[in-house]
């Protein structure tokens, strides 16, 4: 049976299958990794590339990240501020949105990509204060340009992290590593 099979592979229409089903295969892998890494459709192409370049700082647009739970997504003002000083913003397709935003008064809506689910309670501001720097949880974002989902976030990533945070002490140890201090 197996012997059959191998030899009917090895006929010009077996080998057109194995092609087609090896092809098959391939861009449905391709499909997932591309699936997934995908940056999410957002009112702007923001490059956080660009601005970091500049030199404007994580915090001047994110500043929820040093005062509470949510580090923020700067509203259109905080970009007008800016960009209604810059030449390009006239004439680049890209901040043509950004530019009708404005003048229209209807915010952008930009989709989340760093996220946990609701039933953990996460808190930028327990970890700045600590010392942790976005780095550490955000990879390097003056190297991206539009905003991708790092999937990182699930539970053995905080996990990893707060046991090496703890190292020896124990009453620290049972805190950062107790159901509770994450989901309530
Ligand atoms: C000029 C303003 C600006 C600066 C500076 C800036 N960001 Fe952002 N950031 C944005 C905007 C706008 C978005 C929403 C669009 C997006 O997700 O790409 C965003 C999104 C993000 C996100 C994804 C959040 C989500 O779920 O949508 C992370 C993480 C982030 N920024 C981290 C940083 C870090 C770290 C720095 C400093 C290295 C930084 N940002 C500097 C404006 C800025
Ligand atoms: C502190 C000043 C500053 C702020 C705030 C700022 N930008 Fe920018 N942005 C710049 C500069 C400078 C450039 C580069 C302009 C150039 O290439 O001539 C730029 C470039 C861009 C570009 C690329 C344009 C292109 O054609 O290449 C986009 C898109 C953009 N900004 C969107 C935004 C959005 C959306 C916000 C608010 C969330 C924002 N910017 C806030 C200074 C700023
Ligand atoms: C200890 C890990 C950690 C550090 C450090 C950290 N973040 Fe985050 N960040 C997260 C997690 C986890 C989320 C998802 C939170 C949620 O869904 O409630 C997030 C979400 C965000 C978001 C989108 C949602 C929101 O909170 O508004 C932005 C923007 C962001 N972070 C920016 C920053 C910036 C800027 C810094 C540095 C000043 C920073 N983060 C430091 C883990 C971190
Ligand atoms: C890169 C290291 C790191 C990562 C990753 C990390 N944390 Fe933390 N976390 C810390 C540090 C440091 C503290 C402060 C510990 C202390 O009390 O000294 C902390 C404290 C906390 C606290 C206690 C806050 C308070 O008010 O005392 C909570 C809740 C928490 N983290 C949730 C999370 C969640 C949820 C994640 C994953 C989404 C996460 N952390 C990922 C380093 C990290
Ligand atoms: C430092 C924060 C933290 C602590 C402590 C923690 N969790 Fe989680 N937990 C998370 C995060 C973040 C997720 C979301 C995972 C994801 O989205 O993939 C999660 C997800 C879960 C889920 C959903 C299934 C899954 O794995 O995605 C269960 C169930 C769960 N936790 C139970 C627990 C129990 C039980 C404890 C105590 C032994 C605990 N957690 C302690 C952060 C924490």
């Amino acid at each position: 049976m197996i012997k059959k099979l191998f030899d009917w592979l090895r006929q010009p229409l077996g080998l057109i299958a194995v092609g087609i089903a090896f092809l098959a295969l391939f861009s449905l892998a391709a499909y997932g990794i591309h699936y997934t890494q995908q940056a999410p459709a957002q009112p702007v192409q923001f490059p956080h590339k660009t601005h970091v370049a500049f030199g404007i700082q994580c915090l001047y647009c994110h500043p929820g990240a040093a005062r509470g739970p949510a580090a923020g997504i700067p509203a259109e003002s905080k970009c007008w501020g800016c960009h209604n000083q810059i030449a390009k913003t006239q004439t680049s397709a890209l901040l043509a949105p950004l530019k009708d935003s404005v003048l229209s008064g209807t915010p952008l809506q930009w989709v989340p990509v760093a996220q946990v689910p609701d039933f953990v309670q996460f808190n930028h501001r327990a970890h700045i204060a600590a010392g942790q720097n976005c780095e550490n949880c955000h990879g390097d974002m003056s190297k991206v340009t539009v905003a991708e989902n790092p999937q990182i976030f699930n539970m053995g990533f905080c996990l990893n992290c707060h046991k090496k945070v703890a190292g020896d002490d124990h009453v620290k140890l049972v805190k950062l590593t107790d159901c509770g201090t994450c989901h309530y």
